[in-house]
Order: structure tokens, then sequence, then C-alpha cells
């Protein structure tokens, strides 16, 4: 929590929005959700619409992987080449870094899992985790949606990296070509979103990730979307799966 001198030097108008914020999510109800889906599917599009409709934390273990990459901590250093390559990084890397950022107090009424589980021993080792702090998965949101869409979506995706800001050259382009709306900043490519890199992505997917939706799918919470359709679209189906 932060010291009481911290928060002297906050700007009014910065606490008073985190009040309110706070007194309107007082009213929600808890979530645990999952985000399951192929690359490019737009689990990253619809999970800060969740988040800040259901005041949830937004925990996406790509974007971890890429933070520690970035700042070349020892996680980031193990994890490089097997991301550089579209395979999955080990369980036990991921299951640590979920298991520490499940304890922040922003996740207290509930979080988005996107990108994890990617395995089936992961979803064990999530289950684990959660029986420990006496909760379970809700649902487990399935972007379902053809292979052959993805390429395009993939490459032609920009990125701000310090908020996460994610923009497409053709389906949400900038404002101003290459920068982010917000800040001006440059916009960046991802190393893995190449069509060859996606291969690999689309393979691992198949194979290690879908016997995650059967999983879930036994214990009957999974809705599954139609993620080819306009990201409005798609949102009124998450809506939906939600109410
Ligand atoms: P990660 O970062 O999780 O990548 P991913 O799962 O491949 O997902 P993406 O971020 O590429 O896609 P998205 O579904 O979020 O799509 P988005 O909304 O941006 O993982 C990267 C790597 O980290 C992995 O390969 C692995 O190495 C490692 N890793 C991560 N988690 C791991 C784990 N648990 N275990 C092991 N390894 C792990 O949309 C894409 C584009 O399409 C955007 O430009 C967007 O604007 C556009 N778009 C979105 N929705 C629509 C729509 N409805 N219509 C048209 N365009 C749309």
């Amino acid at each position: 929590m932060a010291a009481t001198s911290n928060l002297e030097d906050v700007p009014s108008t910065d606490l008073m929005t985190e009040l309110l914020r706070r007194m309107k999510c007082a009213t929600k109800p808890d979530k645990r959700l999952i985000l399951v889906g192929p690359p490019g599917s737009g689990k990253g599009t619809q999970s800060p619409i969740i988040k800040d409709e259901y005041c949830l934390c937004h925990l996406a273990t790509g974007d971890m992987l890429r933070a520690a990459v970035s700042a070349k901590t020892p996680l980031g250093i193990k994890a490089k080449e097997a991301m550089e390559k579209g395979e999955l990084v080990s369980d036990d890397l991921v299951v640590g870094i979920i298991d520490e950022a499940l304890k922040k107090p922003s996740c207290q009424k509930g979080f988005i899992l996107d990108g994890f589980p990617r395995t089936v021993v992961q979803a064990q080792k999530l289950d684990e985790m959660l029986e420990n702090r006496g909760t379970k998965v809700d649902k487990v949101l399935n972007f379902a949606i053809d292979d052959a869409i993805l390429e395009e979506r993939i490459t032609g995706r920009w990125i701000h990296p310090s908020s996460g800001r994610t923009y497409h050259t053709k389906f949400a382009p900038p404002k101003a070509p290459g920068v982010d709306d917000v800040t001006g900043e440059p916009l960046i490519q991802r190393k893995d979103d190449t069509a060859a890199v996606l291969k690999s992505r689309l393979e691992a997917f198949h194979k290690q990730t879908e016997p995650v939706i059967d999983y879930y799918s036994k214990r009957g919470i999974v809705a599954n979307l139609q993620a080819d359709k306009p990201p409005q679209d798609v949102k009124s189906e998450v809506q939906k799966a939600l109410s």
C-alpha cells in the first residue's frame, strides 16, 4: 500500500477518480475468467473492455514475458528463445508468474487470464492455486476463429509498448500512421508477428492449448464466441456470455 506521504502528492482529481471507480466496482460481482483462443483471435482487444466493466485485473502472460525479455531479467533470458520461435515457454515459468500476480490487490474482485493456461498442466496447476485460495474459475471465453483469418490480423498489428494499446493497419488504424493516439509515441510490431512464426504459434495452439478447452468443457463453463466477427459484435457476445 502506498505511504500517506505519497498519497499527499497525488492530485485531488486523480484521487477522486480512483474513489469513484472503487465505489462503482464495489457493486460489481466477482468474476474469474479465462480467455482462450489462437494468436490474433482478439483476446487482448476484448480484455481491457471486460477489465473496466467488471473491475478485474488483466493478467496477460505474453505481456508479462515480453516485459521480462526487454528488461533482461533471469525469467526473460529463459523465455526469449522459445517466444521468438513461436513455441511455448516452460509451464513452471508461467505458473510462477501467475501465482505471484494473483496476489495483487487489483485482483481482489477477480481476474482475466489472457493467454494462460495454455497447457493442461498449467490448467491443473491453476486449479491447485485457486483451491488454496478457496476460489475457482467461473467462465472460459473461447475465441473460436478459423486459422485462415489470422495472418492478416497478426501481420497488420501495431502496438504501443508502454500502454499495451493495440492497433491494426486495416481494422483499427491509429489516427496518424505509426504513432499512438494518446501519447503520440511511436508504435512497434512484435518480433513474433510474422507469417512464419505465426505457423509455429498456431501449431502450439492446436496441439497444446486446444486440450485446455476440452478440460474446461467437461465442467460446462466454456462459452464459445464467434471471434471472426467485427470487434463490436465480439464485445456483444462477451457481454451476453458474462451476463
Ligand atoms: P501472447 O502474447 O499471449 O500471444 P498470443 O496468444 O499469440 O495472442 P496475441 O496477443 O497474438 O493475440 P490476441 O488474441 O491478443 O489478439 P489481439 O486482440 O491483439 O503470447 C506470446 C508468446 O508468449 C507465446 O507464443 C509463448 O511463447 C509465450 N507465452 C505466453 N503465455 C504463455 C503460457 N501461458 N505458456 C507458455 N508460453 C506462453 O488482435 C490481433 C489484431 O487483430 C490486432 O491488431 C487487433 O486490432 C485486430 N483485431 C482484434 N479483434 C478483431 C476483430 N474482431 N476484427 C478485426 N480485427 C481484430
